[in-house]
């Protein structure tokens, strides 16, 4: 499929703190074995005290930026996907916005939890559409273990901070720009019949008075099983959507780049799509489920693994609270 939208330059940060199944042992009743076994996941990474989402971002950010060999002045819109964000006013694209020294571009906050960077990606081909000069700063940014009940083992153990970006633009039709890739194609979808399954607490839902102590409402809640079982079917059937929809098969599909919730998830859509290990890229061992930010987190990983060659196509493919999922196809 031809395309004229690219993106371009992959950036990525995470914190230097990184806590280990071992420390998680001293904290919650669990053990590396349980965790490894039934997530696939063995360090996560957890903002410093003084450091926030917004911090994060814009060192990623940078970092895209500098790949893409462009400068803060080059952007002209700035977008960042994030549940959670640094204050619910003002949003935490205008203070990376302010931290590149960015001036004056619209900037604007996506939350559509784990699924927001190809949320992200489908937003920013609108904005190209109706401004063919746009640079986009997509970032992904996410201070997970701000709303984490320490106390909670089905959630502690999962989460991790971290950061991702990257910058979409049009490009020559049909040819991927050096270091980036093509977007051949987007597809979101969302559904929130079931958005109790999955929260991250602090909006203003919740009634507080200055002084009343946080309650369980605040910190994430998650009803894990249940998301499982959806997150294995929706994660498999908007991979066949966007592939059928393309005119490719799974086998056109060089490397399949999901969200990184559970290695196990992950393991069980590859086997849905026939796609053995070889084909899909797995970083969760590392970082733990990061949200918006683990897809963009990947994208990095692989492109400095150097696991895309020129003329490959990648399927991404996420599945988060809301319910919100998508996928997308990039042609390298
Ligand atoms: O990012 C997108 C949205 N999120 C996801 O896609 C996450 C989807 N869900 C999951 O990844 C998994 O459901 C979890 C990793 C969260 C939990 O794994 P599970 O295999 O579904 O465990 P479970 O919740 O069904 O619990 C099984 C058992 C329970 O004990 P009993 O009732 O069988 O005695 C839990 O209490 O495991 C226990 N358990 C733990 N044990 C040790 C739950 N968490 C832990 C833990 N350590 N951390």
């Amino acid at each position: 499929m031809t395309s004229h939208l690219s993106i371009q330059g992959f950036g990525a940060y995470v914190p230097a703190r990184r806590l280990s199944n071992a420390d998680l042992e001293r904290l919650v009743d669990t053990s590396d074995e349980w965790i490894v076994t039934r997530t696939g996941i063995r360090n996560r990474h957890v903002l410093a005290d003084d450091e926030s989402g917004a911090d994060a971002g814009t060192i990623a950010a940078r970092r895209a930026l500098e790949a893409a060999g462009l400068a803060p002045e080059d952007i002209t819109h700035v977008i960042t996907a994030t549940c959670t964000p640094d204050f619910l006013c003002p949003n935490t694209a205008c203070l990376i916005s302010a931290n590149l020294g960015i001036h004056g571009p619209m900037a604007f906050d996506l939350s559509s939890a784990c699924s927001g960077f190809v949320y992200g990606l489908e937003t920013a081909r609108g904005l190209v559409l109706a401004h063919p000069d746009a640079k986009i700063l997509l970032v992904s940014t996410e201070a997970l273990t701000r709303r984490i009940n320490w106390k909670d083992r089905g959630t502690s153990v999962v989460f991790g901070d971290g950061a991702g970006a990257t910058v979409v633009s049009a490009c020559a039709e049909g040819k991927a720009p050096a270091g980036g890739a093509l977007i051949e194609d987007v597809v979101c979808h969302a559904d929130g019949g079931q958005w109790k399954l999955l929260t991250v607490g602090g909006g203003t839902k919740q009634r507080y008075e200055a002084g009343d102590p946080v309650d369980e409402a605040f910190y994430i809640h998650m009803e894990g099983r249940e998301i499982y079982k959806n997150a294995v079917r929706t994660l498999t059937n908007v991979c066949h959507e966007i592939v059928e929809r393309n005119g490719y098969t799974l086998d056109d599909i060089d490397v399949l780049v999901p969200h990184q919730a559970n290695l196990r998830i992950i393991e069980a859509v590859g086997e849905r799509l026939g796609m053995g290990e070889d084909r899909v890229f797995v970083n969760i061992q590392d970082y733990g489920n990061t949200s918006a930010a683990s897809i963009p987190l990947a994208l990095n990983d692989a492109w400095r693994a150097g696991v895309f060659k020129p003329g490959m196509l990648a399927l991404l493919t996420t599945f988060g609270g809301g319910f919100t999922w998508g996928a997308a196809l990039l042609r390298f």
